[in-house]
């Protein structure tokens, strides 16, 4: 009989400060998650785009959503890259910069359609987990501070209210040169939401030691303020 407990191999995520922001589409932790990377001078993880690219990869090549097998590998094999640029991270899928086309609400539809499948899920996580490196992480999404990495020193739940992020949305179209309805948007975040908190696997809601933050009358430069004081306080 062995005497003692087998050896743990440390998570990754253990030895390197994480700092997870997740929350609903539209909340604002993208931008948080940018500004606070920025600020601290640590990496960045915008999970959202890894199943965005997986959603846009499976429609440009005609692979069902009912193809689990073929959505699984596609995941695992995603042929993604991510580049720092001066205000960010730039994404390369293929070999091409492809920011616009991942950007657009098919793509976070279809993105929504496919984060519902745990083996898609499954084949994401150490791609994301790997993502943990020196001096720090921030990672942005739905699950990173319940199940990507649930032993990250910091973790803020993010929210606003439903007709806020719609506005927020298509403010930021409209600036764009996007003409888009607001009542269609506000449909569309309502069920995206539904179907990001009602999923079996990593359903869209707070880890129980997270921060929760309510962003509806918040600027950004203030979530961001309250964000890194957090930080700063737990050293
Ligand atoms: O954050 P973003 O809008 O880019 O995410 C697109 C979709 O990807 C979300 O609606 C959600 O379904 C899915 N997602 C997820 N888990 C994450 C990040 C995104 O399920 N960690």
């Amino acid at each position: 009989m062995p005497t003692s407990a087998p050896h743990r191999v440390p998570s990754p995520e253990s030895r390197i400060p994480v700092l997870t922001i997740d929350g609903p589409s539209g909340s604002g932790k993208g931008t948080v998650a940018r500004l606070v990377a920025a600020e601290l001078g640590w990496h960045l993880l915008d999970s959202g785009v890894l199943y965005r690219a997986v959603g846009l990869l499976a429609l440009e090549r005609d692979i069902a959503m009912t193809d689990i097998q073929a959505l699984a590998d596609l995941a695992r094999d995603l042929p993604i890259r991510f580049e720092p640029t001066a205000d960010g991270v730039s994404v390369r899928l293929e070999g091409r910069i492809r920011d616009h086309d991942l950007r657009t609400e098919e793509a976070g539809t279809t993105a929504s359609q496919v984060a519902a499948i745990p083996e898609v899920r499954d084949a994401l996580l150490d791609r994301q987990r790997a993502f943990a490196q020196a001096p720090g992480l921030v990672a942005d999404g739905r699950d990173m501070g319940t199940v990507v990495f649930p032993h990250a020193a910091y973790k803020v739940f993010l929210t606003a209210s439903v007709q806020e992020r719609a506005q927020r949305r298509h403010k930021q179209l409209m600036a764009k040169g996007v003409v888009t309805i607001l009542s269609g948007l506000l449909e569309e975040i309502r069920e995206r939401d539904a179907r990001d908190s009602a999923r079996a696997v990593a359903p869209l809601k707070a880890a129980d030691d997270a921060v929760c933050i309510d962003s509806t009358a918040l600027p950004v430069e203030q979530v961001v303020a309250i964000v890194l004081e957090r930080v700063r306080q737990r050293g």
